[in-house]
């Protein structure tokens, strides 16, 4: 039996090397798309598929992120004039009411499979989500919920996928999945940053995640992978005989925020829909920076 999901998970304890010298000192999920920064998406998408607890696994050079999601009194007294009411509101409704923040220090960055077990004692014995916030995806219907609402049909874990060009497989966490089409896609095999050639398929893990809470003891007994690092997508593979895992390919358009081309992309991509300034981007797109 299916059970609602309050309580979402987001690493944030990685150094973001590809955005140095931007990430020295200030986090990669505080860089702003447009003018809110890509952690304020990912809470947003966690609070529309009805999240309430929110867990931040962080690091060095995170603190930022804390203040982000605090009340800032002395900020919403100077906005208090005439005029400012958009801008007090942007401040004050980062998140609703009954939401509560609980940040964990992951000590070392020694991989997302280690950064999702440091969350163990605040996640407690319940199914759980895993939001990597450099993967932007813009869509209609959270992508979290869309996850819920494909979990309620059968329960497991359910992993968001998308299919990505076949030599970009080493990118990833590649799955091969059965089941008729349309129906439950269950996973079976999964490998972390396969080469082309070795990889099952083309189908990757992006970085949304329902997980079922018996990945915890697989991540505990899961070594260092790929890269040097314990891997996410190991503790996974371990589980897959034992607890079943879906994928599930989401409606939205994914941006990889974690790369500069995917950021700018983004940033092109919002701004062009942002109801404030999108139509004059597209005009200076046009006339001045593309001639
Ligand atoms: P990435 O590998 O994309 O992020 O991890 P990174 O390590 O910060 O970036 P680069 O590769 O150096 O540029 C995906 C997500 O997992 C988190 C990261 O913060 C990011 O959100 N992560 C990764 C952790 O929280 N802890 C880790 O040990 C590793």
């Amino acid at each position: 039996m299916s059970q609602k999901i309050r309580t979402a998970v987001f690493p944030v304890a990685g150094r973001g090397t590809r955005f140095l010298p931007a990430t020295k000192a200030c986090p990669k999920e505080m860089l702003p798309i447009v003018d809110k920064p890509l952690i304020q998406y990912a809470v947003e998408e966690a609070i529309a598929a009805g999240v309430t607890k929110l867990i931040f696994v962080t690091g060095v050079t995170k603190r930022s992120i804390e203040d982000h999601f605090d009340v800032d009194p002395e900020l919403e007294r100077a906005l208090q004039g005439p005029g400012k009411e958009q801008l007090l509101a942007s401040v004050r409704d980062i998140l609703p009411p009954g939401v509560s923040c609980i940040y964990i220090r992951q000590g070392e960055p020694l991989g997302l499979g280690h950064a999702v077990l440091c969350a163990r004692p605040a996640v407690g014995d319940e199914p759980f989500y895993v939001h990597l916030a450099d993967d932007l995806i813009d869509s209609e219907t959270s992508v979290l919920l869309q996850m819920a609402n494909e979990y309620d049909k059968h329960g497991g874990s359910v992993l968001g996928v998308e299919l990505v060009p076949p030599e970009r497989t080493s990118s990833y966490g590649i799955v091969a999945v059965s089941g008729a089409e349309g129906g439950p896609q269950r996973i079976t095999q999964m490998v972390e940053k396969p080469k082309p050639e070795d990889a099952p398929s083309n189908m990757a893990v992006v970085g949304r995640y329902l997980l079922d809470p018996a990945i915890f003891e697989k991540l505990e007994s899961t070594r260092r992978g790929a890269g040097g690092e314990i891997q996410l997508t190991d503790g996974i593979a371990a589980m897959l005989d034992e607890s079943p895992v879906y994928a599930f390919s989401f409606t939205g358009k994914r941006y990889d925020c974690g790369n500069k081309l995917g950021f700018l992309m983004a940033t092109v991509g919002y701004g062009l829909r942002n109801s404030e300034i999108g139509a004059e981007f597209r005009a200076a797109l046009r006339d001045e920076l593309l001639n």
